[in-house]
């Protein structure tokens, strides 16, 4: 049975569903493998507008697979370094993706859980969902996740949640910028979502993605205002974009919307 499930809609809107209920939806070596590949498939395919990220069952995911950690741990040097290579890859698939990702967060997301919301773009969660980065508990570290967890709520809130290994709220998930919105209302709100996303022209959405990863963190210099200055200029020049804005000049929707 597939560790990852995933169905599309007639409008291009993809859902992957975490599916190893039974253990929390835990992140072993198989789940790293289908969800990177399912991340990478989505990511570049030509009908895709959104992906959905979910868990089937009560969780989210609960984290690594500790079953799983601990048998990586008795690898060789070179296998254990190889199968951790794995999963910062996965992190890093997801972050990078060029289709816009949601994070459905059903129930716990705890260790590599909340470090998948923290690579998604856009995170909503249910009220009782349990967010923590419990590593330090275990005796590990958040090493793989923390570039994006770092990114999301920054070291203030790291210092915090990463050291302590604390559990937290839904609400405090949002209040430290993990997540965007709470609601009971998963399904509902998830819609407003990527119904927003499907008026945005799909190339430039993609663009979007990576100019905010380029220009985050960055000091304004000469070279990265004409880095700016260049995206925007071949943007405008593109097909998508002169669609884009003829149609609005000319009171109709753009064609990516129909
Ligand atoms: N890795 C491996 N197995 C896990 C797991 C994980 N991360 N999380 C849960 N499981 C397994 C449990 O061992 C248990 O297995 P069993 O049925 O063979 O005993 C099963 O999933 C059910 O878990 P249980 O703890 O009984 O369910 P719960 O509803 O009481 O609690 C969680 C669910 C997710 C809150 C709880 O399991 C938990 O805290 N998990 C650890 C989360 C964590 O710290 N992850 C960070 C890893 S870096």
């Amino acid at each position: 049975m597939a560790l990852v499930s995933i169905e599309m809609n007639k409008h291009g809107v993809a859902r992957a569903t975490l599916n190893r209920p039974d253990v929390h939806n835990a992140i072993n070596d198989l789940l790293i493998r289908e969800l990177t590949d399912c991340v990478h498939m989505l990511g570049r395919h030509a009908n895709v507008r959104a992906i959905i990220l979910t868990g089937a069952g009560k969780s989210f995911s609960a984290g690594a697979d500790l079953a799983y950690m601990q048998r990586a741990a008795d690898q060789g040097e070179d296998e254990n370094r190889a199968d951790a290579m794995n999963i910062a890859r996965l992190f890093n698939e997801l972050s990078t993706c060029p289709k816009p990702v949601v994070a459905l967060v059903n129930g716990a997301a705890l260790g590599g859980g909340t470090g998948i919301v923290a690579c998604c773009d856009i995170a909503i969660a249910h009220p009782a969902a349990v967010f923590g980065l419990t590593e330090v508990r275990l005796g590990i570290i958040p090493a793989t996740i923390s570039p994006y967890v770092v990114a999301k709520i920054g070291q203030a809130q790291a210092r915090r949640y990463m050291l302590t290994g604390e559990r937290f709220s839904a609400d405090e998930a949002r209040r430290i910028g993990l997540v965007h919105e709470v609601s009971d209302d998963l399904e509902g709100m998830a819609k407003t979502i990527v119904d927003a996303l499907c008026l945005g022209g799909p190339e430039a959405i993609a663009e979007t993605k990576r100019l905010i990863a380029d220009v985050a963190d960055q000091p304004v210099t000469p070279d990265l205002t004409a880095m700016t200055a260049d995206r925007i200029a071949a943007r405008r020049a593109s097909s998508e974009a002169r669609e884009g804005m003829s149609a609005f000049l000319d009171k109709r929707k753009p064609g990516w919307t129909e």
